[in-house]
């Protein structure tokens, strides 16, 4: 039995501000998990403006450490070591993390570990679920999207990803387009209940290429085309056409989703994994269709699905205090030269990703 280790996680890559405690020893605990979202701050702009991210994360940030070990019923001396996130992000947050990270590490003498924001999530079936290695992660969020191998707590291979938006960002761009409210994933998912997805076929971008890699920009200028067309045509949009559009847009990301994890899941399965197991993360995942098709999927190909509970697998710091955690065991330690990343690719090899979401840099 390995002593169990408690450390602080620290997270302010994007706009959430958060804290949290994680034990692990025999299995993973989370203590306590702060988030402070800045969902209000940025509602007048149309996306998250980095200027305004990086001073409510600078003015919260030591509040949200407070009240995770508050929450945790610690103090900092309680504590065996201290992971951030370092980097990929809006880098002015990043660096309000690293520092404040910097500061209590020097204050308390305790180590210091910097984590990919990205590994923070990738990881987290492990933290939730207690994954073995090697499992295939689909990353899918409002500025994510990846297909990982996760080999290891360092070992990450990228088989696929977004060239240019994310699924989240395309639902929130498809709800800003219709009237509806922001997050768009939600209010897409509602109306789409309702809709039906065969009046409206949207296209299925890169489904004729081969590989992993998608593409959704394409998808938000066929919606528009379509309701500047009904728009053009009857002076205004019905409910029944607005529920029509959700359902075909909806069932356009979900069509490429699926097909796009048939493929990685063949090259997962390839490497002839014992406990063959696929993981979805990210708040797309919190979509009803999407999860049911990609969990048809796995079951079809005999591979465990697991998707950890949202407020896990949205941004928190409880993953990058787990991640810290494993890269701590690897023997991992940084010092006060740990720098802020605004770009940090986990799979090296992997070629370089096109564009940038509306929540910054992807990696
Ligand atoms: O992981 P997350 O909280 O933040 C990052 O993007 O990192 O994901 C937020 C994204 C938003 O774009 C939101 O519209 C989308 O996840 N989302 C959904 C649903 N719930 C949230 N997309 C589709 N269906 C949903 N039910
Ligand atoms: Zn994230």
């Amino acid at each position: 039995m390995r002593a169990p280790l408690t450390f602080l996680g620290i997270e302010s890559s994007c706009d959430d501000s958060a804290a949290a405690v994680v034990r692990v020893g025999d299995r993973a605990e989370v203590l306590s998990s702060v988030v402070e979202g800045q969902v209000v701050l940025h509602a007048a702009f149309g996306g998250v403006v980095p200027e305004i991210a990086a001073r409510a994360h600078a003015e919260r940030l030591d509040g949200c450490v407070e009240r995770a070990l508050d929450q945790a019923g610690l103090t900092l001396a309680d504590l065996d070591g201290i992971a951030v996130t370092a980097g990929p992000g809006l880098i002015g947050g990043v660096l309000s993390g690293v520092m404040l990270a910097k500061g209590l590490a020097a204050g308390t003498g305790l180590p210091l570990v910097g984590v990919n924001h990205l590994a923070g999530h990738a990881l987290t079936p492990r933290l939730t679920d207690g994954l073995a290695f090697p499992y295939l992660m689909l990353l899918v969020s409002g500025g994510h999207c990846q297909f990982l191998i996760v080999g290891g707590p360092e070992d990450f291979r990228r088989i696929g990803g977004t060239i240019d938006d994310a699924p989240g960002e395309a639902f929130d761009k498809t709800a800003k387009l219709l009237g509806l409210p922001q997050p768009g994933g939600p209010a897409v998912e509602a109306e789409a209940a309702f809709g039906d997805a065969a009046r409206f076929v949207l296209p299925r971008p890169l489904l004729d290429r081969p590989g992993c890699d998608m593409s959704f920009s394409g998808l938000k200028t066929a919606l528009l085309r379509a309701r500047d067309a009904l728009i053009a045509e009857q002076g205004g949009l019905m409910v029944a056409d607005r529920r029509d559009l959700c359902a075909g847009f909806q069932t356009a990301v979900t069509a490429v989703l699926a097909e796009k994890t048939r493929r990685a899941l063949e090259v997962y399965l390839e490497t002839t994994p014992p406990n063959p197991a696929f993981a979805i993360a990210g708040g797309v995942a919190a979509n009803t269709p999407i999860r049911a098709a990609l969990e048809t999927l796995c079951a079809g190909h005999g591979v465990r699905f697991v998707a950890p509970p949202l407020r896990l697998c949205t941004d928190n710091a409880a993953m990058i205090a787990y991640a810290g955690i494993e890269r701590f065991r690897l023997g991992h330690r940084d010092d006060a030269t740990l720098s802020a990343r605004p770009r940090w690719p986990l799979d090296q090899t992997a070629p370089a990703m096109i564009g940038s979401g509306k929540k910054g840099a992807k990696a």
